[in-house]
């Protein structure tokens, strides 16, 4: 078993403690969890934890937490790998540690016969898979950090730290805390009172900070909000550009109108067939779209009337908004085309993922489009509109928010409002504008729309795992379970097959 972090391949082919910054960036983004998993916590790996905890943070723009939090991580790790110690430590004493007699007899020696002969029991604890894990996310506008060991909490080491914690709460002042005197026995006694009264320094209280046994594993969990500075300027920012979107054009004309009918109950499909067709432009955007690997046609599809039947009114329908969204938007400079790229491979993941593992109709008929338009609010940018650009940096100057949170915004920071805002403008239908608004937030999703947020979500997610830009951890196991996908190699096998089939279609 290797002693290094996930967010290894860097480390390996480069020096053992080199952080791939771009990686953490990426992952900060996407919210997906940065997780470092140690068995004997050597200094290098401190050392790295500190480092990707640096870059994680300033991606956030919350560089004023680093001190705290490298401070809760090092106190929260020593006390995990000190709880596998002694699991080990008792073991090998053929002690219960849940016995309270035999708990007292082994903890009487358990620090002296340990210090004493640490190498030895890092390693019986390596060999006995006993990690410690730290784990780094940002979710809801939260910043997460865990610190796991797979050694359970005992009904007496819960209670000890609750006690702690609750007598920390009482002081104010770190001397308030050392005149009392603490129960050291445990040699934990301190350090948790101190970082208690230091998360409490920075706003933290009870919710924030969560001690927990879940599935053989201890988890300690610091929540910290975002600072409300950055997330009063991000949302700043992000209504300047809603309000810009406003002065964005209409959706096309002629597809309006063409929906319009679609919309209408009495309208026939020679009619809607026939105001296609007269638009020759939408009619070969159109029939590439329904020829496309996407919706499996037994056989190619040459005129209108046969792609309606094919596939349906809501299909049609669908397809409509991709094109009228890429015919504003546009598909020329380099960066559109590689976000129009990413767009089409997600919407053929998200559709395959929907007909192969959801079987619900709806949200297959629906998870094309919304793989298509999912980075919608990323495309406004790419879309170039200077006007925009200038009024955003002027509202900066204004306002003198940081270069950082400017420059997060344009990279995608709430690219899914920014995106929603657009697809309520242009009176995209409810589930689109969902799958936008939610696509990095499943959590969030109201439970009617969640199985067609989670294709999507994703499908994104697969994408990024075939081009290799994440790794299989930081896809979120709840989002699996939901498809009936259970391990990294049938998620290898469904990338694979889904990448050969979008590839086999650009050939088409
Ligand atoms: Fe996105
Ligand atoms: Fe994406």
């Amino acid at each position: 078993m290797s002693d290094w972090s996930k967010i290894r391949p860097t480390m390996e082919k480069k020096s053992q403690t080199q952080v791939d910054a771009e990686k953490i960036r990426k992952a900060t983004r996407m919210g997906v969890p940065l997780s470092i998993t140690t068995y004997t916590m050597p200094h290098e790996i401190e050392l790295y934890i500190a480092e990707v905890l640096a870059c994680f943070l300033a991606e956030m723009n919350q560089d004023r937490l680093k001190d705290y939090l490298s401070y809760c991580i090092n106190e929260l790790t020593t006390n995990a790998k000190k709880a596998n110690t002694k699991r080990i430590y008792f073991k090998e004493r053929k002690l219960d540690i849940n016995d309270p007699e035999d708990y007292r007899i082994g903890m009487a020696s358990f620090k002296e016969d340990t210090l004493s002969n640490i190498n030895y029991y890092l390693q019986l604890q390596k060999e006995a898979g006993l990690y410690v894990k730290v784990i780094m996310q940002v979710k809801n506008k939260n910043i997460i950090l865990e610190i796991r060991n797979n050694s359970e909490l005992t009904k007496t080491e819960f209670m000890r730290i609750f006690d702690k914690m609750a007598r920390s709460r009482q002081f104010t002042t770190l001397e308030e805390a050392l005149t009392q005197i603490l129960d050291d026995s445990e040699g934990a006694g301190l350090g948790l009172v101190i970082m208690i009264l230091m998360l409490k320094k920075v706003g933290l209280d009870d919710d924030n900070y969560q001690v927990l046994v879940e599935n053989g594993e201890t988890i300690t969990r610091i929540i910290m909000p975002m600072d409300l500075d950055t997330q009063e300027q991000l949302k700043t920012l992000t209504q300047d550009i809603v309000g810009y979107i406003d002065t964005l054009p209409q959706f096309p004309e002629n597809i309006a109108q063409i929906e319009k009918l679609l919309n209408d109950p009495e309208s026939k499909l020679s009619t809607i067939a026939a105001h296609i067709s007269n638009d020759v432009v939408l009619t070969t955007d159109l029939l590439k779209l329904v020829n496309s690997a996407a919706f499996s046609l037994a056989k190619k599809c040459n005129n209108i009337t046969e792609a309606v039947k094919l596939v349906g009114i809501r299909g049609i329908k669908n397809l409509l908004y991709s094109i009228g969204s890429i015919q504003i938007l546009g598909n020329t400079s380099n960066e559109q085309k590689h976000l129009w790229e990413h767009s089409y491979k997600v919407a053929f993941f998200s559709y395959n993922l929907a007909r192969n593992f959801l079987h619900n109709r709806l949200v297959t008929e629906d998870a094309y489009v919304c793989g298509l338009l999912h980075d919608l609010g990323k495309i406004v940018f790419s879309a170039m509109y200077p006007e925009l650009l200038e009024k955003l940096e002027r509202v900066r100057s204004t306002l003198s928010i940081p270069d950082k949170v400017y420059q997060a915004l344009l990279a995608g920071a709430n690219h899914p409002d920014i995106g929603a805002a657009l697809a309520e403008k242009w009176n995209f239908p409810t589930s689109l504008v969902l799958a936008i608004r939610y696509h990095h937030s499943i959590d969030e999703a109201p439970e009617e729309y969640a199985d067609l947020v989670a294709t999507v979500c994703l499908a994104d997610l697969f994408v990024h795992y075939a081009e290799g830009t994440i790794e299989f951890y930081q896809i979120n196991p709840e989002l699996l379970k939901r498809f009936k996908i259970e391990s990294e190699a049938q998620v290898k096998k469904v990338c694979s097959t889904f990448q050969k089939g979008f590839e086999a279609e650009q050939l088409r």
